[in-house]
């Protein structure tokens, strides 16, 4: 039995959120260039621009909106209008988050971890907690809820959550709202693909391990940086935006009818422990 036809995406509506760079950007990208048709939404409107016309200029069906996942007005009608310009909506990758901030990014550097600070927890402010919670999770929220709408009456849909390998991991305080944004995100994509399956709608979730992306200010594309995480990777080296691709692809596509309510881990082995 040949099955490249189950992975054919020609045609489909896909948005996905924050997706001027990085993880997004590499969704965007591979199911552009499979053939559908692709929104990408973003809080940082140059950035969005300037990759929307990179992408048109090699061929790609590919569009621009600014919105911020925390304003679930601006959110809603710039999924509305793609699904209006598409006349359908497939596929949504709820993918926009960010780091908790200074002392997330230092307890990456490999050294010493888990690295404890001495009253973290104490210092941890509500704008930083909110901050995150808001954008990790809620936005993933208004992003599923705004999809399913145009999902639901066709009877076809995928719902991609990122959430991340730190969800399944416990670290100091340091991390917490992260950690806590990312598992919730697991626990409403379960509840989301409970819900959605009677209509043909799966949700699931990609947890990347560490990838070379712009978040945390980009301090993943130290090269210090990525050869002490790499240390406790199996594989001995950490991930690409590239090394996603075909995972979103096979999530996005009709191959993945039977999957849904899962969460899967891509990460060179982290989870495993180390590889020393
Ligand atoms: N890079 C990793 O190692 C890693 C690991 C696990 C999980 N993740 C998750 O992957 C997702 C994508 O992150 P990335 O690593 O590609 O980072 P990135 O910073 O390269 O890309 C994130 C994009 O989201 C956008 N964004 C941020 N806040 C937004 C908002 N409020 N509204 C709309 N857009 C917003 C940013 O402008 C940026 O373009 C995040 O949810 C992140 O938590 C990343």
């Amino acid at each position: 039995m040949n099955v490249s036809s189950r992975f054919d995406v020609t045609g489909f509506g896909v948005v996905v959120t924050g997706g001027a760079s990085g993880l997004g950007l590499a969704y965007g990208e591979v199911l552009a260039a499979h053939g559908a048709r692709v929104t990408l939404i973003d809080l940082d409107a140059e950035a969005v621009a300037a990759q929307a016309s990179r992408l048109q200029g090699a061929g790609l069906d590919v569009r621009g909106a600014t919105a911020d996942v925390t304003d679930h007005a601006a959110l809603d009608r710039a999924i509305d209008e793609a699904a209006a310009i598409y006349g359908r909506l497939d596929v949504a990758f709820a993918n926009a988050g960010i780091d908790s901030g200074v002392g997330f990014v230092g307890a990456w550097a490999g050294a010493e971890r888990p690295r404890v600070e001495e009253g973290a927890l104490e210092r941890y402010t509500d704008e930083r907690w909110n901050r995150v919670i808001d954008i990790n999770l809620n936005g993933i929220f208004a992003t599923a809820r705004a999809a399913a709408r145009h999902m639901r009456p066709r009877r076809f849909g995928r719902i991609i959550m990122t959430t991340s390998l730190a969800a399944t991991t416990v670290e100091p305080a340091i991390g917490s709202a992260y950690m806590a944004a990312k598992a919730g995100v697991r626990h409403f994509m379960h509840a989301v693909a409970l819900e959605l399956a009677a209509y043909g709608i799966t949700a699931n979730a990609i947890a990347p391990g560490f990838f070379v992306t712009n978040i945390g200010g980009g301090h993943a594309h130290n090269p210090d940086v990525q050869a002490a995480v790499a240390k406790d990777i199996p594989m001995h080296r950490v991930g690409r935006p590239d090394d996603i691709k075909a995972l979103a692809l096979f999530l996005a596509s009709p191959a993945s009818e039977y999957i849904t309510g899962q969460e899967i881990v891509i990460d060179g082995g982290w989870g495993l422990g180390g590889a020393d």
